[in-house]
């Protein structure tokens, strides 16, 4: 018989043969582009105006709404775990909103409080700062408003750049707008370049986030639900695939350090579009309320156990192409890793 007859078969044979190459725990962990590390890990926490507060939050399992004196019992034991940075999230109760956000920037708020407090506390903790105003206007709307309701651009970068720029003074390392205003990316560069921050503060762009109903928890929590009305003329809709990838491309051109996708979950394919448009800026994803309630409320039907769920999500993430990831099961990770 012909031998490159039946060489030909073999090898066909072998090429069908893929267990071999991960039948081992150890085997299986190489399939990995990247591993899954501690510092890849954000942890947004909610900081109030009630200094002593340690408030549940019913929606966000586990999850609360902190006030400055209690931030050293709180993260010091995460710090100790490897926590290596936080997003901050300001909820104001007790203040003034108005139509400008006033309350955003305020030097005796609950933000540039906690910022100062965690520097001094815990020096090599990166600390990033949520930019936007719907925490602190009166409609509840993410920018300042024309008197027909619709979004008057200029003043809401304008005012986006100011906090921006007041947070970078206070200390944050990292300031993150959320509020998907045009153009507000080259005006808070341009406002930390001015300021002297250019080189001391990371702009992290909430480049692609969609309008979601995904954010149900977070609004319970930050008390940020519109008075009226929605987001989705400045949130983008969840089919815009083709808008995300512009927003991506314009924010890196208008100076963004590290692209954000927002949900992270349903948001997978332009996850993996960050990654190929913008491949040499960090991605990040921000696995928010909703999916974490999600993960959470799947475990307690019985759907799934959470840890292995909690890691088969970021892991897509990863895989998708995160670098880094917003979530509240950071500190689950901090004692799983
Ligand atoms: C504020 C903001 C929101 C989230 C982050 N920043 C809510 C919103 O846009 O309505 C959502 C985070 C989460 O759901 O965990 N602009
Ligand atoms: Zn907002």
């Amino acid at each position: 018989p012909d031998g490159s007859v039946s060489f030909v078969k073999d090898v066909a044979e072998c090429d069908s043969i893929l267990q071999g190459g991960y039948a081992h725990p150890t085997s299986r962990k190489w399939q990995a582009k990247r591993q899954l590390t501690k510092s890849m890990f954000m942890y947004p926490i909610f900081i109030t105006d009630d200094p002593d507060a340690s408030v549940e939050i019913p929606t966000l399992p586990g999850q609360r709404r902190w006030g400055v004196n209690k931030l050293e019992g709180f993260i010091g034991p995460l710090v100790e775990k490897g926590l290596e940075s936080v997003i901050l999230f300001g909820v104001p109760l007790n203040c003034v909103k108005d139509g400008r956000g006033t309350p955003a920037d305020d030097a005796s708020g609950p933000v540039i409080l906690a910022i100062k407090k965690l520097r001094q506390l815990y020096p090599s903790l990166y600390i990033a700062c949520d930019v936007c105003l719907c925490e602190y206007t009166d409609h509840g709307h993410c920018g300042l408003l024309n008197n027909d309701s619709t979004i008057n651009t200029p003043p809401s970068v304008a005012r986006i750049a100011e906090v921006a720029v007041n947070y970078a003074r206070a200390g944050a390392h990292c300031v993150a707008p959320s509020d998907m205003m045009d153009g507000r990316i080259k005006s808070i560069k341009r406002g930390l370049m001015d300021a002297g921050f250019g080189n001391k503060c990371t702009l992290m762009s909430y480049s692609a986030k969609f309008a979601s109903s995904l954010y149900g928890p977070f609004r319970d929590a930050a008390g940020s639900a519109p008075s009226f009305g929605d987001r989705t003329c400045y949130q983008l809709p969840p089919t815009a695939r083709g808008l995300a990838r512009r927003a991506i491309q314009r924010d890196a051109n208008e100076g963004a350090d590290i692209i954000m996708v927002k949900p992270a979950l349903p948001y997978l394919d332009i996850i993996s579009d960050a990654a190929e448009l913008t491949p040499d800026h960090p991605i990040a994803c921000y696995q928010v309320s909703g999916e974490f309630a999600m993960v959470h409320a799947g475990a307690a039907a019985g759907v799934y156990d959470l840890k292995t769920m909690a890691f088969e999500s970021v892991e897509g993430m990863v895989r998708a192409g995160a670098t880094l990831i917003l979530t509240y099961f950071t500190p689950d990770f901090l004692e799983w890793l």
